[in-house]
């Protein structure tokens, strides 16, 4: 079971710093949270603030990329250090394509889907899908609460998609729900404020994995 903290919840004024703590507690990735103010409210992160971390982290940079006309961006992002990009339908007028250009740059490919958007968006694209999304939340802000019907959407991808596509919750996790989506057939996992509200990350990732069945390493 994989657990990528989200930058969001990070202290914005002690960024590098609790990129540092987080590399140190046994996390699998590092989520960015990138938004432009106009798919979701907030205004978040540039590619030159991954680039930066780059430099003081190796784990797996995912970027979440919330913004309109992703395209335009997937460039500065791919330089700045981003190992998966993840975009969501709603923003990509041409979704195969923008899965492919992410492709052709070397990155991973990822699609979010909201908790609204059906799974059969993504239909005639699994074979350019690295990374399917469920969002647990509607995306903008972290610390809501998780949305029960995206069980039964985890369950339908399962079943849809390869068993080597990941499928990874993002929004909404914690002990409890952690435990539900992985029955569901979820491998992986953003959390934001469960992580970064607690005084121990490393103790609070190693419970998030224990919840779900995996025992200590
Ligand atoms: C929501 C973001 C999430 C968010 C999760 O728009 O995509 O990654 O940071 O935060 P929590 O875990 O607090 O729901
Ligand atoms: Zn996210």
């Amino acid at each position: 079971m994989l657990i990528y903290p989200s930058m969001l919840s990070a202290n914005p004024a002690q960024l590098g710093e609790e990129l540092i703590r987080i590399e140190n507690s046994k996390a699998d990735a590092i989520h960015w949270d990138i938004m432009d103010g106009t798919f979701v409210e907030t205004i978040t992160f540039g590619h030159h603030v991954i680039a930066a971390g780059r430099k003081l982290s190796h784990l797996r940079f995912d970027v979440h990329l919330m913004i309109e006309n992703p395209d335009k961006h997937l460039e500065n992002f791919s330089r700045a250090g981003a190992d998966v990009i993840i975009v969501h339908p709603e923003t990509c007028r041409h979704l195969h394509r923008t899965l492919g250009n992410i492709k052709s740059l070397g990155q991973q490919s990822g699609v979010a889907l909201n908790p609204a958007t059906p799974t059969n968006v993504i239909e005639y694209c699994i074979d350019i899908i690295d990374i399917i999304v469920v969002m647990g939340v509607n995306p903008g802000s972290s610390g809501q609460d998780f949305i029960e019907s995206q069980l039964e959407k985890i369950s339908k991808l399962r079943e849809i998609l390869p068993s080597s596509t990941e499928i990874c919750v993002d929004g909404g996790i914690n002990n409890r729900t952690i435990k539900e989506c992985t029955q569901h057939g979820a491998n992986s996992f953003v959390s934001g404020s469960h992580i970064f509200k607690s005084s121990n990350y490393a103790s609070t990732i190693q419970q998030l994995k224990e919840s779900c069945g995996q025992s200590k390493l």
